[in-house]
């Protein structure tokens, strides 16, 4: 069952009910400024960053679901209605709310009153601007009084949500004109403030919470919309809130437009003030004066959308396939953004107050949006590496604002450094950039540590080799990829975190996973050498890639029908038949293949069969079988989930690429996209009632097969599924692949999947690509023509000066 359907041409996704099953959001904002906002109108605004310059307040896991948000209200007569049913819940005649990217629109009617919005963050400026259209659709005049409602977050939204004593007695508003101004904590450290204005004279506002909503009443029934006048309040503690009040008169078919602000706004430490307690408003007088009117709204929206097309037109298909098109056209895309601006800090299951940026997370993000904006992947890659340790460790996560390593968590999560290598390599292959390698770059951010990065991406290599255990495999540490796989924590007693508990190395458990990542990105390291003209690094960096290999296919690394997934700090194996529960896993079986690990022996090929045979469901393939059903001390929080859910036994997004990419990688067309359909958001959407995330975008997780709720999705948004999808989709499956030296194309397709057409920005070229498959085979390329020359391999040859590649493709 659907609740909506995709307007590709607008490049939208269109609600038709605000009764989703689960709130449906976007993000508003690409650069500071940025808005989370939900099919019925909820969610908030941040700053930079959501948990220290948060502009107002949201109230996560509350009832009911999803509240507080930007509200208009509408009075009418004795009917009150909102354009996003939600708070009042009014029942509407119509609604419509539309997702496009970087911006929503809500149109709905009550009674004859149609009500149009459209909200979205400029390029240019730190504020959300919001046209608001009211027509009159009956024959009769009408008088309205519309009433807007955002309640201020006092900033920092951690501190916000458990220091009462505090903040009950900090609250602080001006009110000048038709602007409120949240002026919180001003007079002292804060040199920014926050305004909610609209582009009309106002006849009333509040600014005090119970002023307008009333004692003990929520959103849902505010006392001064009933009985139809705002009260002048001024905010002095407690919940300071701007609403603002508008008596319209409209004749039968009369429409009236207003464009309201919600704005950030920073001043120099010594131009605070206008006068004594008086906040410098000059810079917002500045903002505002750049939002009078329609035609200003309009050239702003136009600029957004311009720089949205010229992004995504950066990687084009055109197949048969329309699922697959609106995927990597738009939406897939759209979401490597969405991750690239919030790591994993804001969602509607991210509070915004927890994690910062992963380091992990960060550098396979990158995977997914390097190629649509390059400068800011190489900036980020600096600022992922500044954090790094003298020995190659790493920082799990960094602070997005101070780009500092987070030490409460710390390190030891063993697989983070290799991921390093893993995003600059993407990054390079991209550009052509090899000055990055030789940029000096700060360990743990302090400028007397720097070093070339190439030199970073060696100690992440070495931290590697040198850390082994038993088996000569990678030690583990805290955990790798999967979070919750705490081999040395032991954790008895509800409160410990599994991760930062416990001895953070153990020099006995093992990860095969991490072996994997090795040998894929060792052999990437040792390419990036050679770019240097280090071919003694390089071979070094292959010998050891391939002597991890090796020992992946041996007794060590091998199960016999798959890879074994770690040993634990007992030495027992994880992932193996001989385990109780937890026989096999997801990740070595895709990471080890997709490095090209047994590809040759035949054990590539076994070990995607077992995955098929034990982890495949029709909703995605589980991360492990069987599911743990009880605590495992020696494993960690992987078994502390119920059977089913994340980690254990779950449907865990992320990696079911890693087994799609394999698959193409031993040339298995027509299974690489049975895997890549199943979790994909254009197919799932046919089932919204059973997924219930948004059906435009991935989640993190799907509830497993031993799971009540089998087939459920959670934790949308902010995954590292969005990059690897795109990833799989983009360079494996249609196989369009940058290499050093130049782009590859070696598509890996269902036998009936058809011809195809692909356009590409390459290094400053742009790419015309086409390719038919005369004979239906899944992967092979018979004739590769680039401008008319017949080429050998699958490598377009990139050529300084040749602006544009038309290229044909004959598999077969
Ligand atoms: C979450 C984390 C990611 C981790 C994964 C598996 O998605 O953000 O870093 O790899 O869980 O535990
Ligand atoms: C929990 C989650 C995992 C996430 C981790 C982040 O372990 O299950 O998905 O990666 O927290 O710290």
């Amino acid at each position: 069952m659907k609740f909506g359907y995709f307007d590709d041409e607008n490049r939208e996704y269109v609600i038709t009910t605000p009764k989703t099953p689960l709130p449906w959001i976007n993000y508003l904002g690409c650069r500071d400024f940025f808005t989370l906002l939900s099919n019925t109108c909820g969610g908030y605004t941040f700053y930079k960053d959501a948990k220290l310059l948060r502009l107002t307040r949201y109230r996560y896991n509350d009832v009911p679901m999803d509240i507080n948000g930007k509200y208009f209200y509408i009075k009418d007569g004795d009917t009150i209605w909102n354009p996003g049913w939600q708070p009042v819940k009014t029942e509407l005649d119509s609604y419509e709310c539309r997702h496009g990217i970087g911006y929503s629109r809500f149109n709905s009617e009550k009674n004859g009153v149609a009500a149009s919005i459209l909200t979205f963050v400029p390029m240019n400026d730190a504020c959300e601007v919001t046209r608001l259209e009211l027509t009159n659709n009956t024959s009769s005049e009408k008088d309205i009084s519309l009433f807007s409602y955002v309640e201020w977050c006092l900033w920092n939204a951690d501190d916000d949500s458990r220091n009462f004593q505090r903040n009950f007695s900090t609250g602080e508003v001006e009110v000048v004109d038709s602007v409120i101004f949240h002026k919180t904590e001003y007079r002292e450290r804060r040199n920014h403030y926050a305004i909610y204005a609209v582009n009309e004279k106002i006849d009333g506002f509040d600014t005090i919470r119970e002023a307008f909503l009333g004692a003990y009443r929520g959103a849902g029934e505010p006392e001064a919309v009933e009985k139809g006048s705002c009260t002048g309040s001024m905010a002095s503690g407690w919940q300071p809130i701007a609403a603002h009040q508008l008596n319209l008169k409209l004749m039968p078919g009369e429409s009236k437009s207003l464009v309201f602000v919600l704005g950030y706004i920073e001043n120099a430490e010594d131009d605070k003030w206008e006068s004594y307690g008086v906040i410098n408003k000059k810079k917002a007088w500045e903002m505002l004066g750049r939002y009078k009117t329609d035609e200003d709204v309009d050239k702003a929206f136009s600029e957004l959308n311009a720089y949205w097309k010229e992004l995504l037109s950066r990687y084009t298909v055109k197949s048969s396939n329309e699922k697959v098109d609106r995927m990597v056209n738009i939406w897939n895309q759209y979401q490597c953004m969405v991750t690239f601006n919030m790591s994993r800090s804001a969602s509607y299951y991210e509070s915004g107050i927890g994690r910062g940026m992963g380091f992990r997370d960060s550098c396979q993000d990158l995977l997914g949006f390097v190629h649509l904006i390059p400068d800011r992947a190489r900036e980020r890659i600096i600022d992922i590496a500044s954090t790094q340790f003298e020995n190659g460790s790493a920082y799990h996560q960094y602070q997005p604002l101070t780009k500092m390593g987070n030490s409460d968590i710390g390190s030891g999560f063993n697989d983070d450094p290799l991921w390093l290598i893993a995003g600059t390599s993407a990054y390079v292959r991209e550009t052509g950039d090899i000055s990055i390698l030789k940029e000096q770059v700060p360990f743990e951010n302090d400028a007397s540590k720097a070093k070339p990065l190439i030199e970073h991406l060696k100690r992440s290599f070495d931290y590697t080799a040198t850390h082994r255990g038993p088996h000569g495999l990678p030690l583990i540490g805290r955990a790798d990829w999967n979070d919750c796989l705490n081999l040395n924590c032991h954790s008895l007693h509800p409160g410990e975190s599994f991760q930062t508990y416990g001895t953070s190395e153990g020099d006995v458990a093992e990860s095969v996973f991490i072996g994997g990542m090795f040998v894929k990105y060792g052999k990437e390291y040792a390419d990036l050498c050679e770019l240097l003209g280090d071919d003694s690094e390089a071979e070094r960096a292959r010998n050891e890639a391939d002597k991890m290999s090796g020992l992946l296919l041996s007794d060590a690394g091998w199960d016999g029908e798959w890879f074994i997934r770690a040993y634990d700090s007992n030495g027992d194996k994880v992932g193996s038949s001989e385990c109780e529960e937890g026989q096999i896993y997801i990740e070595p079986q895709g990471f080890c293949v997709l490095a090209g690990v047994g590809a040759e022996t035949g054990q590539a090929q076994k070990a995607l069969d077992s995955v098929k045979e034990r982890l495949d469901t029709k909703y995605g393939v589980m991360i492990l079988q069987p599911a743990y059903t009880r605590y495992h001390e020696e494993l960690g929080e992987v078994s502390s989930y119920p059977p089913g859910y994340k980690e254990n036994a779950g449907i865990f997004c992320h990696n079911n690429p890693w087994i799609s990419i394999a698959e193409t990688v031993i040339g298995r067309g027509d299974r690489a996209f049975e895997v890549y359909k199943k979790t994909c958001p254009a197919y799932t959407e046919d089932i919204s009632e059973i997924h219930r995330t948004e059906p435009y975008i991935y989640c993190q997780m799907v509830a497993g097969r031993d799971a009540k709720f089998h087939g459920e999705g959670k934790n949308s948004w902010l995954t590292g599924t969005a990059a690897w999808t795109f990833v799989n989709i983009s360079q494996y499956i249609l196989g369009l692949y940058p290499t050093h030296k130049g782009l590859s194309i070696n598509p890996c397709v269902p036998k009936d999947f058809g011809d195809f057409s692909l356009t590409r920005m390459f290094r400053g070229a742009k790419y015309d690509i086409t390719v038919s498959n005369p004979d239906k085979v899944e992967k092979g390329v018979k004739s590769l023509t680039v401008n008319g020359k017949k080429t050998e391999g699958c490598v377009i040859p990139f050529e300084e000066g040749v602006k544009e590649y038309k290229v044909e493709v004959v598999l077969g």
